[in-house]
Parts: C-alpha cells; structure tokens; sequence
C-alpha cells in the first residue's frame, strides 16, 4: 500500500470524505465531553492528521489538548505541512515512528500488524 496516494481519497469528490466526517464528529464530541483538564490525543497511524487537526483546531476545547500523531511515512507529515498547519495546542506535535528526539511516546510495531501499538507517560 502507498500510504501517499492513500490520502487521494480525500480530494475533492474523493471516497474518503463521508468517512472523514464520520471520524471529525465523533471525535469533536469527545472532545467536548473531556471530564475538565488537559485531552490526551494520540493518534498512532496518523497519515496527513485530516481527522486529527481540524477537528482540534475547531474544538472550543483545543487549548486543552495535547496530540501526538504518529506517521510512519515522512511524506505524509510533509504533505500535511507540519511546520506550518500544527495541531492548534502548543502542547501538540507530530514525530515519526520512529522519533530522533525523546518524546513521551513508545512507538513499537505489533507482531503481524502493518500497524503499530503506543503508550504514553503523559
Ligand atoms: C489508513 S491511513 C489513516 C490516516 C489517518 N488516520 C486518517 O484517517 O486520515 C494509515 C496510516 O498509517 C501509517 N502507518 C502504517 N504503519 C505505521 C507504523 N508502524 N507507524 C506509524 N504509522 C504507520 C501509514 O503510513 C498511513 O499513513
């Protein structure tokens, strides 16, 4: 799977966009319903982080939330412009599945997954 042109779907007309609105919903409202305090977000398997920073950016809650989103493919945390369109919180970054610098984030792939598994001290 090219996990880049995976992310075609989300163009205009794409197959993935009912889905992504699916995702954003759910996610706002647990958002919202938090108990009071900071959100923990990890998002493992993060891609261009479409479910993710938007809904975060938008939240009235989103100075509460730190995230982590966790891509495997760089070209992917480039295309989402991680320099430029962050997740809203200060509190919140991307690093790769493989992270160069520490961060409170253990990264490790699950015997016969594509995928991966993650926990945080946070
Ligand atoms: C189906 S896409 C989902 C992207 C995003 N969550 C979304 O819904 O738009 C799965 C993503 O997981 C990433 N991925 C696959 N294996 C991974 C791993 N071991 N660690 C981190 N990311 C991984 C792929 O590069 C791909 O971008």
């Amino acid at each position: 799977m090219d996990w880049h042109r995976w992310h075609d779907g989300y163009g205009p007309g794409g197959g993935l966009l009912a889905r992504l609105a699916l995702v954003q919903d759910q996610l706002s409202q647990v958002i919202i319903e938090a108990p009071p305090g900071p959100i923990m977000i990890i998002s493992v398997c993060a891609g261009q982080g479409h479910d993710v920073v938007a809904t975060v950016a938008e939240s009235p809650r989103r100075t509460e939330v730190r995230a982590r989103l966790v891509e495997a493919d760089e070209r992917n945390v480039v295309a989402a412009g991680a320099g430029s369109r962050r997740p809203a919180s200060a509190e919140s970054r991307w690093c790769t599945a493989m992270p160069a610098r520490p961060i409170p984030i253990w990264v490790r792939r699950r015997p016969g997954s594509s995928c991966c598994a993650a926990s945080s001290a946070a």
